[in-house]
């Protein structure tokens, strides 16, 4: 198959200097977006064509369009920062472009090929690069998605797709900085069952789990924990990010069960934990069995793991039934020492022993 070139169509109208440095001054989340996007087609009997690099603009969409009705959807999550040299790195590109392969297939969707998902982020970084922040945490969101682009309403996979990256600069997802977040135990509603679409980063997982959120705020807590959707006791991941358990020297993650995300950080610190002298495993951990084990004390510490969240620490639990503090609330030796790991290696502060880091 050939690949389609990426052609660029510059913006004429990017914001000022000053106006794009009083955004990277304070950029939070997802709020604002650089002068540029990727928009690439994809045709039945054509493949894919018209990859194009083109100003930062709404699009205009027939009120039948297929995605707005049945949400043929998908999306991934990576990020570009800023290396000590002045140049710029992502961290592990091929393994999203690898995921947003496996949501395509889930969904019905013609798989993107991993070159054209890269090349797309890299055009649009490079044409973008003043957006990337210098310092710190701070990096280049990039935002990849396709959605069906047909118009109809018949039930069926569409016949025409659009992918799009935006980028967006990113400081911390949580704003209160490294504050151990409080969870909310869903036994009410659940994410994902096996068979269905847990595992695809598509739009409708979000949607649905947007009524247990507003759930767990109402109980005080920032995020929900999902559990299994059959016995209602396993743990799962949440909203965002994957989970992990730390006893002691020894770290354990829920197993991909089929109906969670496999999450790129969550594999990366793996990886990381093991270079570091932990042991880390993937596991199974029930609700009665962090209750416990942090009772008892053997369970030291809790974080959860995400592109847009890094490493953030769990300090307390609520569910229906029970309410307790994650060890003494405070984000744990561990977890922010896999934190700083993790940072040091995706900003290029120290050395890149597993070929992850993507230069440009
Ligand atoms: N779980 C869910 C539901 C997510 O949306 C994300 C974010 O992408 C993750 C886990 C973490 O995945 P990753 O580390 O690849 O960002
Ligand atoms: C990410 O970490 O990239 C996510 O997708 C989390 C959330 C913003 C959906």
């Amino acid at each position: 198959m050939t690949m389609p070139t990426i052609e660029l169509k510059p913006s004429s109208n990017p914001l000022s200097d000053a106006e794009r440095e009083a955004i990277l001054a304070s950029p939070g989340f997802g709020r604002h977006f650089t002068d540029h996007m990727v928009t690439i087609k994809w045709t039945e009997g054509r493949g894919w064509h018209d990859a194009e690099l083109v100003p930062y603009a709404p699009l205009s969409m027939d009120p039948a369009n297929m995605t707005l009705h049945y949400a043929q959807t998908i999306f991934e999550g990576l990020k570009a920062y800023k290396q000590p040299d002045g140049t710029v790195a992502t961290f592990r590109p091929r393994a999203n472009a690898e995921r947003f392969q496996a949501s395509a297939r889930r969904m019905a969707m013609p798989e993107l090929p991993a070159e054209l998902f890269i090349e797309a982020c890299d055009a649009l970084i490079k044409q973008d690069s003043a957006w990337v922040p210098d310092s710190g945490e701070a990096s280049l969101y990039l935002r990849p998605f396709m959605f069906a682009s047909e118009v109809g309403l018949g039930v069926r996979p569409a016949n025409e797709f659009l992918f799009m990256v935006i980028a967006s600069p990113a400081g911390a997802y949580f704003p209160g900085g490294v504050k151990p977040v409080s969870v909310w135990l869903s036994e009410e509603y659940v994410r994902a069952v096996k068979g269905g679409t847990g595992a695809a980063k598509t739009g409708g997982n979000y949607a649905a789990s947007l009524v247990a959120q507003a759930q767990a705020a109402s109980h005080g807590c920032d995020q929900v924990v999902w559990l299994d959707a059959v016995e209602h006791r396993w743990i799962e991941e949440m909203g965002g990010m994957n989970l992990y358990f730390v006893y002691g020297d020894r770290i354990v993650t829920p197993e991909l069960t089929g109906s969670l995300l496999p999450g790129i950080t969550r594999d990366s610190l793996l990886t990381i934990a093991r270079d570091l002298g932990y042991t880390a495993e993937e596991g199974r951990i029930t609700t009665e069995d962090w209750k416990r084990d942090n009772e008892n004390g053997t369970l030291t510490e809790v974080f959860a793991c995400g592109t847009a969240a890094v490493i953030t620490p769990v300090g307390s639990v609520k569910s229906e039934r029970a309410n307790w503090t994650q060890g003494d609330g405070e984000p744990g030796e561990v977890t922010m020492k896999l934190r700083k790991a993790l940072l040091d290696l995706q900003t290029g502060r120290t050395a890149d022993t597993h070929g992850w880091m993507h230069p440009l």
